[in-house]
């Protein structure tokens, strides 16, 4: 995300959400099926090392080489783990069958990793990092280009998905501020806001940081102004449900002091569960049903502009909270 996303060569795109089951591998598998059909070069990552199936969705029963054989050095390059697919310009490295010690790698070998990954040699890097607010989730999505965020339209996961976003990025200041301990000591009341002395918004710590080192505050909000996660919703059901994106947006902008892009949705489709079934993804299974429609609006988004054209319209915050007032005080 801290890099530009103007150009697009090698452009790593990370695929997160904030819980298990809310899609994440199927989307991440189908954009990149869809940017080989557009005719880009794509590496699909599954970087899901506790979980991972993307493998599955591809129709691959047994993958020949993962990323564990990078991480252990048993191969010495992260191209030896590429895999071919049957898929047009999509290729696979894959993590299945993962040892559990490879399951929490150090903070050294995430940062191997995706440096070894933005030395492959292709058009766009679709990594799915999996569910949650571990350490390896949030810095696999704070070290990438694009980092998307997967939820689906019910209140419980749009507040889990502030609270992930929020997580991102506490870990980010915590990881850039920590050999300031004074702001070190502001981000844990940043991060504890019910407690005595708790910081409830990042305006509110913002401020506590002028006071205590104006020079902080300046790199906190550069850091802030390049940190533009993506939203995809996910098993759309609704007309109301589409705007979900737009509220979560409208969340993260007010209490986050971020902006936020809403890159788009999928409908809710039982196809999607058929083709799992069948080891097919869902594009290829069903190139003309309403889930493949969605998707091709999303590949294109992501191919075809630059991060600030990806960005949707303006829209009005106030407008999009107006609706979501309920939700906004959950996620104080
Ligand atoms: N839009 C949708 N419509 C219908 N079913 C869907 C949709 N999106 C995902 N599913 C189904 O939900 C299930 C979970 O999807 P998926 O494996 O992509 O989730 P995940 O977030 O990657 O889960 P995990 O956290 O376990 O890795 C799959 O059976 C998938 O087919
Ligand atoms: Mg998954």
């Amino acid at each position: 995300m801290e890099k530009s996303g103007a150009d697009n060569s090698r452009r790593i795109v990370t695929i997160a959400g904030c819980k298990g089951g809310v899609g994440k591998s199927v989307i991440a598998c189908s954009i990149a099926l869809e940017m080989g059909r557009l005719g880009k070069d794509v590496i699909l990552v599954d970087a899901d090392l506790g979980g991972a199936n993307l493998h599955t969705y591809l129709g691959i029963r047994s993958p020949k080489y993962v990323i564990s054989d990078f991480l252990s050095r048993r191969l010495k390059t992260i191209e030896e783990t590429v895999l071919a697919t049957d898929y047009q310009g999509v290729r696979l490295i894959s993590s299945a069958g993962n040892v559990p010690s490879q399951a929490n790698p150090k903070f050294a070998q995430k940062a191997k990793l995706i440096n070894s990954l933005r030395s492959l040699k292709a058009d766009c890097i679709v990594v799915d990092i999996g569910a949650g607010s571990s350490y390896d989730v949030m810095d696999f999505f704070s070290m990438t280009d694009d980092g998307i965020l997967v939820t689906t339209p019910e209140p419980s996961s749009i507040v889990n998905s502030y609270g992930f976003v929020k997580n991102v990025l506490y870990r980010k200041l915590s990881l850039a501020f920590r050999q300031y301990s004074l702001v070190t000591e502001l981000l844990k009341r940043g991060m504890n806001p019910d407690g005595n002395d708790g910081i409830s918004s990042i305006p509110d710590l913002m401020a506590e940081l002028e006071r205590v080192s104006p020079e902080c505050r300046l790199k906190a909000k550069e850091m802030l102004s390049h940190f533009i996660p993506g939203i995809i919703v996910n098993m759309t059901a609704s007309e109301s449900d589409l705007r979900e994106g737009e509220k979560l947006k409208a969340i993260i902008n007010k209490f986050l002091s971020i902006e936020a892009r809403c890159i788009g949705h999928v409908v809710e489709d039982p196809v999607l569960r058929i083709s799992a079934k069948r080891m097919i993804p869902f594009v290829v299974f069903a190139p003309d049903c309403r889930a493949t429609t969605c998707v091709k609006e999303i590949a294109r988004r992501l191919t075809s502009a630059t991060r600030e054209q990806v960005r949707a319209a303006p829209q009005d915050d106030e407008q999009a909270l107006g609706s979501g007032r309920s939700m906004t005080a959950a996620c104080q």
